[in-house]
């Protein structure tokens, strides 16, 4: 075990801007989780924060794409995402928000500080802006050509392709996702971190401190960053969404997402100690507690670069001892994609296995991308319930519990304080050593596999013993063996506690054990001891469930795909309030004349009955409708536009007319006939 008095955990925010599926959930979340787990269970000093990541353009983004504001958006996937961590067993100690005060006042104080110290410099220089819209186009205001792989859907921050970090004027092509205008160049000041300052420093610290102790993918991608040379970069935007930023001449300019997110991890510590009556700063500042964040590959310049040289540059904060961060994981030969709809979200997960949540958390870690992407399948995912879960663990325990169930009805007899056999004993503290060891080298597919080991270890020992056989002759030699098993089926659940929360807890309470045991905390089968009848602890997963699962994902991606090919909505509007709808007058109205507006494609002039009056109306449908196809047509029409004059003609109103992305046109009528002048509300 390492020197550290406390531990501060972190798992990466995830932005509120959608489900996280489980990629993510294997990279980051239950790594995190495990190793929490291990530390409490070791009678360590930990807090676990994780929350969610609530500015950045992806939020309103997805509002525009939802139709809705990102406020609505934020609470929406807030929720979703904290009950499926929930619901997953990871163990928390606080999921926060970066949308909450104490957060904004914590970024904001921090930033300060660096400005203070003058560490910023300041830079005016031409970014994208949209003329239309009136903005400038930040990080995923615009999509564009990446200029590494080609993929045309590039944002301005990142290629979700092929992952590669960008800034909005390498893309090639650069479009407003706002308006779909190709943007123009427009001077702006920003503040900039100017991490090229900071070479020397991360040299020592990253490249020659911890060439030995972070991943291999770690250290290499930190240092093909150093080694390529770092720039400056910007830690302001121009946005509406966001935090302030708390300087003069900074008006209307929020923080960059990625400046305020991890300094999210500082504020949400502040208000667990907050809850619980302890000091924040200890588990930030002092240098006998360890920092360790949990993060998938594409996170790695923010958290072991970026974060680091704010820290580093504000003088009073630890820095990270690990960062250990794994590869991707891919879904039945393909990248995970939720935007693609090649994706198992977590929700989705729940809801078709409610009480499979071991089962996904041992899979997951079986095949961890700790040093490679690796792979979900859903047919080698049932391989590992049948064949190790049910078929090695389930069976070892079962087993002993229907033994103890039929000789001795279920009733430890005479007083043994633990395992009895030496060779056993010691193969059940190597067991404990082993896994101690693998956690704290951060291999957590081992530890697991060091778990499994205390199971095909009782299986063995408990077929080369064949209890059975002996029961008639000699039932004492039959107990003794069953009360060994029963002392590695202890054992057992308690390594299993981090991986297999709910089993092991569904374990103890079989033996009649309290609900959770320390590493070092001794149980004892005293005389008389009474079990619990047996339940089994995994069932096998059915061939059919496997192939539904197939099919839906499959069906999924279909359904994803026709919508892409469907040519693209116009985005939707910011929100208005009900009053601003209701001062709209909108009647229904019947066509009397139509005629062709002279010298022009486009424009018909109607005269309609509004059953107010009968107006002219200019409107440019001539290319849809032939004027008289369309006398005596019904039609919605808004009565309280301004009057204006279109070809010298006074047009009076506006149709309404349904408009699909092909630039098809169609009346908006009422399906029963009604009397001119009904209103349209
Ligand atoms: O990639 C993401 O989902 C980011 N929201 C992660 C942020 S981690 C931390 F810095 F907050
Ligand atoms: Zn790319």
């Amino acid at each position: 075990m390492d020197k550290f008095k406390r531990y501060t955990i972190t798992a990466a925010l995830p932005y509120a801007n959608g489900p996280k599926h489980i990629g993510h959930l294997a990279g980051a979340y239950i790594p995190a989780d495990l190793y929490v787990r291990y530390l409490r269970l070791s009678g360590k000093d930990v807090v676990f924060v994780c929350g969610s990541d609530e500015h950045g353009t992806a939020i309103p983004n997805q509002a525009m794409k939802e139709g809705t504001t990102p406020q609505a958006i934020i609470d929406k996937y807030h929720q979703l995402n904290k009950e499926s961590f929930q619901k997953l067993d990871i163990s928390f100690d606080i999921y926060h928000r970066t949308s909450e005060p104490i957060h904004h006042q914590t970024a904001q104080d921090f930033f300060k500080v660096l400005d203070q110290k003058k560490v910023f410099t300041i830079e005016t220089s031409e970014q994208y802006y949209d003329a239309d819209a009136q903005t400038f186009l930040a990080d995923r205001y615009i999509v564009g050509t990446c200029p590494k792989c080609s993929f045309e859907g590039a944002y301005g921050d990142q290629c979700e392709k092929c992952g590669t970090a960008l800034s909005p004027n390498e893309l090639i092509n650069p479009k407003s996702t706002l308006t779909g205008n190709k943007p123009i160049l427009k001077e702006t000041k920003h503040w900039y971190l100017p991490m090229d300052r900071y070479e020397d420093w991360l040299k020592e610290w990253i490249l020659k401190g911890h060439q030995h102790d972070w991943r291999a993918n770690v250290y290499g991608q930190c240092k093909s960053w150093i080694d390529g040379g770092l720039a400056a970069r910007a830690i302001t935007r121009d946005l509406d969404w966001g935090i302030d930023v708390p300087a003069e001449g900074a008006e209307g300019k929020k923080l960059y997402v990625w400046f305020d997110a991890p300094i999210g991890y500082i504020s949400a510590t502040k208000q667990w100690a907050i809850d619980q009556g302890k000091d924040w700063q200890l588990y930030w500042k002092d240098q006998d507690t360890k920092l360790v964040h949990f993060i998938g590959k594409d996170n790695i310049v923010f958290h072991c670069i970026i974060f680091p040289i704010m820290l580093h540059a504000h003088g009073d904060y630890i820095l990270p001892e690990n960062v250990p961060a794994n590869e991707f994981m891919n879904l039945e030969g393909d990248k995970m994609s939720t935007s693609r709809g090649w994706s198992i979200e977590m929700h989705e997960y729940l809801e078709d296995f409610p009480d499979k949540v071991d089962e996904l958390r041992y899979y997951l870690t079986a095949i961890a991308p700790e040093t490679a992407d690796s792979e979900f399948t859903w047919k080698d995912y049932q391989a590992r319930v049948n064949n190790e879960l049910v078929a090695i663990l389930g069976n070892f325990v079962n087993r002993v519990m229907v033994l103890m169930h039929k000789y001795f009805e279920g009733k430890v007899t005479g007083a043994s304080t633990g395992i009895k056999d030496p060779t056993l004993h010691k193969e059940i503290s190597t067991a404990y050593d082993e896994l101690g060891a693998s956690f704290e080298n951060y291999k957590f597919r081992q530890a697991q596999q060091n778990m499994m080991e205390v199971a095909r270890l009782g299986n063995r020992y408990l077929t080369e013993q064949e209890p059975w056989k002996t029961f008639k002759e000699d039932p004492e030699a039959t107990r003794e063996v069953l009360h060994e098993c029963l002392y590695i089926i202890g054992h057992l659940a308690t390594l299993m506690q981090p991986f297999l929360p709910g089993t092991a807890q569904k374990l103890f309470r079989m033996l009649n054990l309290k609900s959770a045991y320390r590493f070092d905390e001794a149980f004892v089968f005293e005389d008389g001891h009474t079990l619990q009848q047996p339940e089994l602890l995994f069932q096998k997963i059915e061939d059919e469930t496997i192939e539904q699962q197939i099919q839906k994902l499959n069906a999924k991606k279909a359904s994803m795909e026709t919508s892409a090919t469907t040519p693209e909505l116009n985005p939707a509007k910011a929100a208005i309030n009900y009053d601003q709808f209701s001062a709209m007058d909108i009647r229904v109205g019947t066509i009397l004349a139509a005629e062709k507006v002279a010298k022009t494609q486009k424009l018909l002039k109607l005269t309609i009955d509004t059953g107010l009056d009968q107006r002219t109306v200019v409107s440019g449908i001539a290319e849809h409708y032939e004027p008289e196809a369309i006398i005596g047509q019904q039609v919605s029409i808004l009565v309280n536009l301004e009057p204006r004059e279109i070809k010298g003609i006074m047009s009076q109103g506006m149709i309404l007319m349904a408009e699909n992305a092909e630039g098809k046109l169609s009346f908006v009528s009422p399906i029963a006939a009604m009397n001119n002048g009904s209103t349209v509300r």
